[in-house]
């Protein structure tokens, strides 16, 4: 186990790369068994889920290798199509393999996927979807077990706009005989991206980004060199991280379009935030008046991945918040930890009733998943005094270099081993 030790108080000045999206990049790694053709990944965050999944396509026999920032991948001497527990429970994205798996193999077993603990994580709405493209499901011992003679194209309603449902079905479809029509779609930037991929791999993907995604089928895929999008979210964490401390940052390669609804929540704050092209500018005098109320949504609302950010950053603005969270059951455990800190914050059923304080103080707080154990560590650089921040393996799975980059925007954090 290793932790964050971090002295709180100072504000953060300088500029940030953001890394390509962990949530474009893991669908993308899926889409990949697709295809024979070679294909190269630019700008590849250097993470725990990237890190598992790459562990997953080896254990199918793709080969997938490292070239400094950019990942290699041949699926064509893929030759399994089944998933052990011990891998699939390492990350959610595993489930997208399905669709992949299906497509190639015609034959799929994975058990149920992992993830971060934040609510129930079904996987419904993707099998209900496989099945109206003529895949055979069964559930045994914890798997997922998948078979079809042929994938044929069909419409499909999801009963709610899931990401991951979006993405298995697309992925199923590409190769199915026949066209494919997706209502209902979830709208994420990465839905698109996994949209500009399959294209740019010879796939017939139409509509994404909006609610209706057409897919034609095709016979033959071949290779690409792809950059994936920017991470919204990497981005809008170190926005609010800047606005918490005070000071001004310059994020690099970031896309404001994807992080609209969060660029406006913060100006309500009182930051003032400039876009040139890929450069978002966030100054923040750290005297922030809060937001009275904000609601996550799937996109283009406010991003629940950036609830537990914009929580703590309520924490600590004058007057009061309410931030309720509509797609997970359980994404407020990080809440006890930020009371160890001095927020005045309770939570009622979905919603965090918050009063602000002048500041958080220092305190050894725990990680209980990715998103809250980074609000945790931007409470902390905040915070006055000193503060650990425990089990950040959580953390490690989507921000690469984390403390790298917060040090060379003068945060006062180090790693260490507990
Ligand atoms: C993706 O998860 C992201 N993960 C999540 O990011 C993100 O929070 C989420 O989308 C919502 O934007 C990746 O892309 C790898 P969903 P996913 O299916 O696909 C319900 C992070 O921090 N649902 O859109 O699992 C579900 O219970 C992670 O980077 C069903 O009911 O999310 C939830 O309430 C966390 N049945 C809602 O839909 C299903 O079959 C949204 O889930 C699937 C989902």
């Amino acid at each position: 186990m290793e932790k964050y030790v971090i002295n709180g108080g100072n504000k953060l000045y300088g500029s940030v790369k953001i890394q390509s999206a962990k949530n474009s990049v893991l669908p993308i790694l899926a889409a990949a068994v697709l295809t024979d053709g070679e294909v190269t990944l630019l700008n590849v965050p250097e993470i725990t889920d990237v890190k598992n999944m790459v562990k997953i396509l080896v254990r199918l026999g793709c080969k997938a290798n490292f070239s400094g920032d950019n990942l290699i991948i041949n699926s064509s001497s893929a030759n399994n199509f089944e998933i052990p527990s011990e891998l699939a429970h390492e990350l959610r994205s595993s489930v997208f393999l399905l669709g992949s798996l299906v497509s190639r193999f015609k034959m799929a077993k994975i058990a149920f996927p992992g993830g971060c603990d934040i609510g129930l994580r079904p996987v419904d709405l993707h099998l209900a979807g496989l099945k109206r493209l003529g895949v055979e499901i069964t559930e045994k011992n914890g798997y997922i077990l998948c078979k079809c003679e042929k994938l044929t194209g069909n419409e499909i309603m999801l009963d709610c706009p899931s990401v991951g449902a979006t993405e298995n079905i697309m992925l199923a479809a590409v190769k199915a005989e026949g066209v494919t029509i997706i209502q209902n779609a979830a709208r994420e930037p990465e839905i698109t991206d996994l949209q500009r991929f399959l294209n740019s791999i010879g796939a017939k993907v139409n509509g994404a980004g909006s609610s209706t995604i057409t897919v034609e089928g095709v016979k033959t895929l071949g290779g690409a060199v792809f950059r994936p999008i920017s991470d919204r979210i990497e981005a809008g964490t170190f926005l609010v991280a800047t606005a918490m401390c005070g000071g001004k940052v310059v994020l690099e390669c970031a896309c404001a379009e994807n992080l609209i609804s969060l660029i406006h929540k913060l100006r309500e704050n009182g930051c003032k935030i400039d876009i040139k092209n890929d450069k978002i500018i966030l100054e923040s005098s750290r005297r922030l008046t809060s937001v009275k109320s904000i609601e996550t949504q799937p996109y283009p609302g406010f991003p629940t991945d950036l609830q537990a950010q914009i929580t703590a950053l309520c924490c600590i603005c004058k007057g009061q918040s309410i931030i309720t969270e509509n797609l997970f059951e359980t994404r407020f455990k990080y809440v006890p930890e930020l009371r160890k800190m001095g927020a005045d914050i309770t939570v009622i059923n979905r919603s965090a009733f918050v009063r602000g304080v002048d500041k958080f103080k220092g305190a050894t707080v725990v990680a209980h998943d990715l998103r809250g154990g980074a609000a945790l560590v931007s409470a902390a650089l905040a915070a006055e005094g000193k503060s650990e921040v425990l089990d950040i393996s959580h953390i490690d799975r989507g921000y690469g270099r984390f403390e790298y980059k917060l040090r060379d925007l003068g945060g006062d954090i180090v790693r260490a081993a507990v």
